[in-house]
């Protein structure tokens, strides 16, 4: 009884986690400190000013938010370099086919991201035309695990939270998913993902 089916980008659709972290990596060393992929984990699924604060705890440093803001906007920077490489054999296993086969069965698909960069990497991955509606870091203000952004995206696909699955690799992802009052599929570790209605290792396993 699924009507829509609402997609995280990052860490579902294609694995950006590793750009994102050369990029934080780089500006960390700039700073004078390293930053490591254990680090990264905490990195995921949370809005990019809140990244470089967790950044910036782990340095033990401090700035002005002008400098934060200058900060976000090089590592962005940086980011884009990496992503504007971006290909559609990058998507990970499985996405084109279950988006595809989601559509043929005339289920609505959304994005509900954190990220600012969402329409670019679609672009890239030539997937735009596959979603009817893109909710990301430029529409909402609430970040994950607050549901604004599934919330924004299930009325944009005009469909009540009960018709709606969430697909999300972060935990907070998924607290948002459930706050919003929809199933959610986790992706990635059982563990991990505890408060998940089921969780699968990617959507490759969904295909039927
Ligand atoms: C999320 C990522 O999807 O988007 C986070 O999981 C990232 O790691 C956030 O910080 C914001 O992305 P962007 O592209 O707007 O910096
Ligand atoms: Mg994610």
């Amino acid at each position: 009884n699924m009507k829509g089916a609402i997609f995280d980008l990052d860490g579902v659709i294609v694995d950006t986690a590793k750009y994102h972290y050369l990029a934080w990596a780089s500006l960390a060393d700039e700073l004078g400190f390293t930053f490591t992929e254990e680090d990264n984990e905490r990195l995921k699924g949370v809005s990019r000013m809140r990244s470089l604060d967790i950044l910036l705890e782990v340095g033990g440093l401090q700035f002005e938010e002008a400098e934060k803001l200058a900060m976000a906007e090089k590592k962005n920077r940086l980011y884009v370099e990496y992503i504007s490489k971006l290909e559609e054999s990058e998507l990970l296993p499985g996405v084109k086919e279950y988006l595809t086969g989601l559509r043929t069965r005339g289920i609505g698909i959304a994005l509900g991201s954190a990220s600012k960069n969402a329409e670019f990497i679609l672009n890239k991955l030539n997937i735009t035309d596959l979603f009817d509606a893109v909710v990301d870091g430029n529409k909402v203000s609430l970040a994950k695990p607050d549901p604004e952004v599934f919330l924004i995206a299930g009325q944009e696909l005009g469909l009540q939270p009960d018709e709606c699955v969430v697909f999300e690799d972060a935990e907070a992802g998924v607290q948002a998913g459930k706050a919003a009052g929809m199933k959610v599929v986790g992706i990635g570790k059982p563990e991990v993902l505890k408060e998940a209605d089921m969780v699968v290792k990617g959507l490759y396993e969904l295909l039927s």
